[in-house]
């Protein structure tokens, strides 16, 4: 079975597909079979009647992963809403059965497998009569230790800690911190580096400045943040 980690954010929108792209290529640049993974994808655009998965087809394409990029989605919405709400309106709630076989498939053909968050750490991807499924329950279904991309200004000290706090509390296990839109020598940024390395108990393991084609870290350090095996 694949080893696999898991990258959340402090927020959608943060960085969590850039930051994957960068991840996902470093570990096949060093030769590795690396793959992508994202259960449920909002927001996607249609382009000729079909939608499109935009988060598989940036990390692929930057990493260099040949075939189709809907292999990597185990459900794709139109709506830019929660993944739960998106369902809703859409039809196609997500079941944690499918992200286990659409893991499992994948973690035959691809390893490591880093595997996308959809929002921040409290995202509701199903949520109905019957169906209650939460991104945390993805993470601790699936036995993936965890890496939370933040922002790096103002507010981030926040945000980050929070993150770690609440995927403390809910039993998941985050092992690392990665900062996106990084200023290099910035008062606040090598602060915030500081006060989230301090407060949170855990290393930031890279730290991203905008346009990075890199992720600045070696591929030997990212593998030991993946966990060893699915459940
Ligand atoms: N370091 C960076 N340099 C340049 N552009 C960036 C960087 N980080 C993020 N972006 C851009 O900012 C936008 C949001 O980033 P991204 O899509 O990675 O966020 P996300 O956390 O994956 O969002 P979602 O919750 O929708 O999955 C994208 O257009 C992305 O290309
Ligand atoms: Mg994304």
């Amino acid at each position: 079975m694949a080893k696999g980690l898991f990258v959340t954010g402090t927020g959608t929108d943060v960085g969590k597909t850039y930051v994957t792209a960068l991840i996902v290529k470093k570990l096949r640049e060093a030769g590795l079979n690396a793959g992508y993974y994202k259960a449920a994808l909002s927001g996607a655009e249609r382009v000729d009647g079909r939608l499109v998965p935009g988060d598989a087809e940036f990390v692929r394409r930057a990493a260099g992963i040949a075939g189709d990029p809907l292999e990597s989605v185990s459900r794709i919405y139109e709506h830019a809403y929660s993944p739960h709400l998106a369902a809703k309106i859409e039809g196609g709630p997500l079941r944690m059965e499918t992200v286990r076989e659409d893991f499992r498939r994948l973690s035959e053909r691809y390893d490591p497998l880093t595997v996308e968050g959809s929002g921040g750490i409290v995202c509701p991807i199903s949520f109905g009569e019957g169906e209650r499924l939460m991104l945390a329950d993805i993470v601790r279904g699936l036995g993936l230790p965890a890496v939370v991309v933040s922002g790096s200004g103002l507010g981030a000290i926040n945000a980050a800690v929070l993150t770690v706090g609440y995927m403390r509390a809910h039993g998941m296990e985050p092992r690392a911190v990665i900062m996106n839109g990084w200023v290099p020598g910035g008062i606040i940024e090598e602060d915030n580096r500081m006060m989230i390395e301090e407060l949170t108990g855990l290393p930031v393991a890279a730290a991203v400045e905008r346009g990075a084609d890199d992720i600045g870290i070696g591929a030997a350090e990212l593998l030991k943040l993946y966990g060893g095996e699915i459940r």
